[in-house]
């Protein structure tokens, strides 16, 4: 005869407390400014890889107090990755950073955003140029298929203060080499296809400097042993402060590219990586 399972024996399902929540399923802190979370995925939330989404917890009002974040996983992926700043004063991160694995966050799932490969021209060299916490979206674009079979080469540069700050992207790259699926999309010579260009501002580290200045006096071109950037092949992403992204824009367009969007495609796309 089969044995009754009492009620009490069934898997304890969390109900959900808060409005469009998901699961904290991962946490690593990297620096004392720098984290990175993974959250249950909705089952209906699809995204294009580069997109971000409102995120939060309910404020000391009962009311959501949410946030812009880039999704830093992929599109394929059952779970959904973050990697945010910690402000100490920040009215959700100085509380974001406290959560664990088991605890719930809001997730709005209607992701937007203008980092996405329907917002570029085809070409043949993708640069993703990322300051800070913008690595983000680039985290979602370096393990998205498409970028291997869309571009011949990727350069991704990240330009940090302290060299602690480059790690969660360094690791990130690393990864990559071990994915199976990706390994065979980008073949032999994983260091031709994918370039990686870390510098540091602040700490000593093997590249210093801005990216700008790097770009602009022609070292990253020759330091990596390849050509400057050409409108015929070359297309960039850029996710930094908003300094960054006009200094970027004004070289970019130096080089002879043109701003795209969604709507309208062409040689590069930018987003903030924060307000203010
Ligand atoms: C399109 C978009 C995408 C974003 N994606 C991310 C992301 O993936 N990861 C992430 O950490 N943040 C991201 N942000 C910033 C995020 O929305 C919040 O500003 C951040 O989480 C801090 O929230 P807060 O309420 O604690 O402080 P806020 O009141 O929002 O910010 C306080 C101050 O902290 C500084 N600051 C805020 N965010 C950052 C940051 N990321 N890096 C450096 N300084 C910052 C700014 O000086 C800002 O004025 C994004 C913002 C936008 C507009
Ligand atoms: N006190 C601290 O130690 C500390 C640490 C982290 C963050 N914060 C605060 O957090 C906020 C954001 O800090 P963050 O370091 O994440 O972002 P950030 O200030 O935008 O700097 C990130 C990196 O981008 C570089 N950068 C900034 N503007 C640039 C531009 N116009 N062109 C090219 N490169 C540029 C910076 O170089 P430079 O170093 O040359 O500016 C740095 O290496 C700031 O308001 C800051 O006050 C403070």
């Amino acid at each position: 005869m089969t044995e009754m399972k009492s009620v009490t024996d069934a898997p304890a399902v969390k109900a959900p407390v808060l409005p469009d929540a998901q699961t904290v399923t991962d946490v690593k802190h990297w620096t004392d400014s720098l984290f990175s979370f993974k959250v249950s995925r909705p089952a209906s939330l699809r995204f294009r890889s580069g997109e971000f989404v409102m995120i939060g917890l309910l404020g000391d009002n009962g009311k959501p107090l949410l946030r812009a974040y880039s999704i830093a996983s992929p599109s394929w992926d059952e779970e959904l990755e973050f990697y945010s700043i910690k402000v100490q004063n920040g009215p959700l991160t100085s509380k974001l950073q406290h959560i664990k694995p088991g605890d719930q966050i809001i997730l709005r799932p209607k992701p937007v955003g203008t980092l996405v490969h329907d917002a570029l021209l085809p070409g043949k060299r993708l640069w993703f140029f990322a300051t800070g916490t913008g690595f983000a979206p680039f985290a979602s674009l370096l393990r998205e298929p498409q970028t291997y079979e869309d571009y011949d080469e990727v350069v991704i540069t990240h330009t940090c203060r302290e060299v602690a700050e480059l790690e969660y992207g360094r690791q990130l790259i690393e990864s990559i080499k071990q994915d199976e699926m990706l390994a065979e999309l980008i073949g032999e010579g994983f260091a031709d296809k994918i370039r990686y260009y870390p510098t540091t501002t602040r700490e000593e580290s093997p590249k210093m400097g801005r990216i700008t200045d790097l770009l602009t006096d022609g070292t990253v071109f020759k330091d990596l042993g390849i050509d400057p950037i050409n409108p015929e092949t070359d297309r960039g992403m850029v996710c930094g402060s908003l300094a960054f992204n006009k200094d970027i824009t004004e070289i970019l367009e130096g080089f002879g590219l043109e701003e795209g969007a969604n709507s309208d495609p062409k040689q590069f796309v930018v987003e903030k990586a924060f307000v203010g």
